[in-house]
């Protein structure tokens, strides 16, 4: 099986296209990252040749990969235990990106593995892909799928932000998923466009169970907007590849959602977003309940937990939880917490 930190050779073997050499790799690879950044109305224009599917591969699956693990694992035990019950469907599943990173967290998982994507370049490389590092799974990769399946788990990984919201509402009408998760690019625009199907899950009686721990309205200003981050590491080969690209692919804004037709169990807080770090505290605004407030934690808690200082920094990182005992209100929606682990 494949797991992190993935190398560009191994990935290329199982390509259908061979670059000449580095440079044309690189230009292709820029090419779609201007379709998927700046020409967003051609995005259909990406998955046409086998050329642009081996540059896809090389840096968006390689960069993509370690990200499923990443976010789920920012899910508490709890809710992280309940995704060996669900059979997946990976909507725009590409070269099987999400399904390939779920067994890197459950390599036992026994339950239907179901990658769907329009396009038949991007079935045929994740097939070569499942032949090549997954010989003993049971994946199928398909460009349709009609029936319907029981205890479904629906994967998006950035492919939500391809479809309108009328496209989405069909497909949930047409799989009636139990559990739906989404990790798409951590912009404004994906914001968006998330707060709308969180607002449309909603109504259909889905709980969201992930980052927001109430289902009550979304209190965000108009213009501000929520996301989680994630610290990524890529082998040399690809790193080099993404430095030779000038793109950073690893401090990785996302946005990572879970919803479920179950009832909310726990209620934990998230960090929203990280403020200032002085010589003894760090600030960090904390969402609970919909509702925003800042906290202020003190070095010395941390300290005290045995975390080390060089760990302290990580241990801030929009869109972790945050379970805390309050030690004083310090002025209105200001708080001195100390973490508890
Ligand atoms: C940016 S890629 C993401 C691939 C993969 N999920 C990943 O995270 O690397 C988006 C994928 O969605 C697929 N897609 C877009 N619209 C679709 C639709 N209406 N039905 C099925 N697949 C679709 C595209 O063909 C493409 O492979």
């Amino acid at each position: 099986m494949l797991s992190s930190p993935i190398e560009l050779d191994e990935l290329l073997s199982v390509s259908n296209y061979q670059f000449k050499n580095e440079h044309e790799l690189e230009k292709e690879v820029l090419k779609l990252w201007e379709i998927f950044t700046q020409k967003r109305d051609h995005i259909q224009d990406a998955y046409f040749t086998e050329k642009q599917i081996a540059a896809y591969l090389a840096f968006y699956f390689s960069t993509n990969f370690p990200k499923i693990r990443s976010c789920l694992e920012k899910l508490p035990p709890s809710l992280i235990a309940e995704f060996s019950n669900y059979n997946v469907l990976d909507f725009g599943t590409g070269p099987g990106t999400f399904l390939f990173g779920f067994l890197d967290i459950f390599p036992d998982f026994s339950k239907k593995l179901i990658g769907l994507d329009s396009s038949e370049l991007m079935i045929s490389q994740a097939k070569e892909i499942k032949d090549k590092f997954y010989q003993n799974v049971d994946i199928d990769f398909e460009v349709s799928h009609d029936e319907q399946i029981d205890n479904l788990l629906m994967s998006f990984s950035n492919s939500l932000n391809e479809l309108e919201i009328n496209d989405f509402s069909k497909l949930l009408e047409k799989y009636r998923p139990s559990a739906l998760v989404f990790i798409e690019p951590g912009t404004k625009e994906t914001f968006n466009k998330i707060k709308e199907v969180r607002e449309f899950l909603l109504s259909k009686n889905y709980n969201v169970r992930y980052p927001c721990m109430s289902n009550s309205a979304c209190n965000l200003a108009e213009d501000d907007w929520c996301h989680q981050y994630l610290k990524l590491k890529h082998s040399q080969s690809i790193e080099r590849l993404t430095q030779k690209l000038k793109k950073d692919r690893r401090n990785s804004p996302v946005i990572f959602h879970y919803y479920t037709l179950k009832k909310n169990i726990e209620a934990c807080p998230i960090i929203f977003r990280v403020l200032d770090e002085t010589k003894f505290s760090y600030e960090c605004e904390v969402c609970f309940d919909n509702s925003i407030v800042k906290h202020r934690v003190l070095k010395k808690y941390l300290k005290r937990e045995g975390i080390k200082k060089s760990s302290f920094k990580s241990f801030f990182k929009a869109g972790s939880l945050y379970d805390c005992k309050i030690i004083k209100e310090i002025s209105a929606n200001y708080f001195e917490s100390e973490p508890i682990f």
